[in-house]
């Protein structure tokens, strides 16, 4: 390990504006789309999400991105959970997708809401089984005196839900994010990277290039 020199240069393209549409959501798509498509990258809709509560501390950890449409990025969480309670407070989140073998990444700024029950509950019946007993089983972020207590639960659960589809417990759903500023940057050679930022007023976008 060698963390104070080992340097990568970042050379696997360039960013103009040209090749950006001016809607960061569809531009978003794009690049999402051309991970999906790199065979090195493993996850593209990982991304880490930033939240903070009342007190203004930031958190961070990384969820997964479930949709993307005109309102925003959507992911799927325990309301009850540590980002939970904090976008209660505070209903503001930063995501950043990182896609090392692009040198790509895009940051996303914005507000949050709950997603409308009827989608949480489409998209919860869409999961594997596995995946919804687990929801059950978990009090996200509750601690816990040992494994075996949460497999007995997982366990339980399964028997209460036998021979029938499993529920959404309602401490569980979506969130969108409706982005606010959408930022894309493509590493260059010399750290002379290649950033445009897109920031959003009353009446659509803005976008402008900014400094590496
Ligand atoms: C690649 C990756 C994807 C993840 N996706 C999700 C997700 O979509 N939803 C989720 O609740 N947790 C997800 N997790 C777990 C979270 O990072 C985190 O441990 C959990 O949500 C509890 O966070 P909190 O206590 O800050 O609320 C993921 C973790 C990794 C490493």
């Amino acid at each position: 390990m060698n963390i104070e020199s080992s340097r990568t240069t970042y050379d696997a393209g360039e960013l103009l504006e040209s090749s950006l549409t001016e809607d960061p959501v569809e531009a978003l798509r794009t690049w999402l789309e051309a991970a999906y498509e790199h065979r090195e990258i493993d996850e593209p809709n990982a991304m880490c999400l930033a939240t903070a509560g009342a007190e203004g501390a930031p958190s961070a950890r990384m969820v997964l991105l479930r949709g993307l449409d005109a309102r925003g990025l959507v992911f799927f969480t325990s309301y009850l959970s540590r980002k939970g309670r904090e976008l209660s407070e505070n209903p503001r989140a930063a995501v950043v997708f990182h896609w090392r073998a692009m040198h790509r990444q895009v940051r996303v700024e914005g507000t949050v809401t709950q997603l409308p029950e009827d989608e949480s509950d489409a998209y919860f019946a869409s999961r594997p089984r596995g995946h919804q007993l687990s929801a059950w089983a978990s009090e996200q972020g509750e601690p816990i005196d040992e494994r075996a207590v949460l497999d007995e639960r997982l366990e339980h659960f399964g028997a209460r839900f036998e021979d029938e589809e499993v529920p959404r417990p309602h401490s569980w759903g979506g969130y969108v994010i409706a982005p606010q500023r959408v930022e894309f940057w493509q590493g260059r050679p010399n750290r002379m990277h290649d950033r445009i930022e897109y920031r959003r007023n009353e009446r659509g976008w803005t976008r402008r290039r900014l400094q590496p």
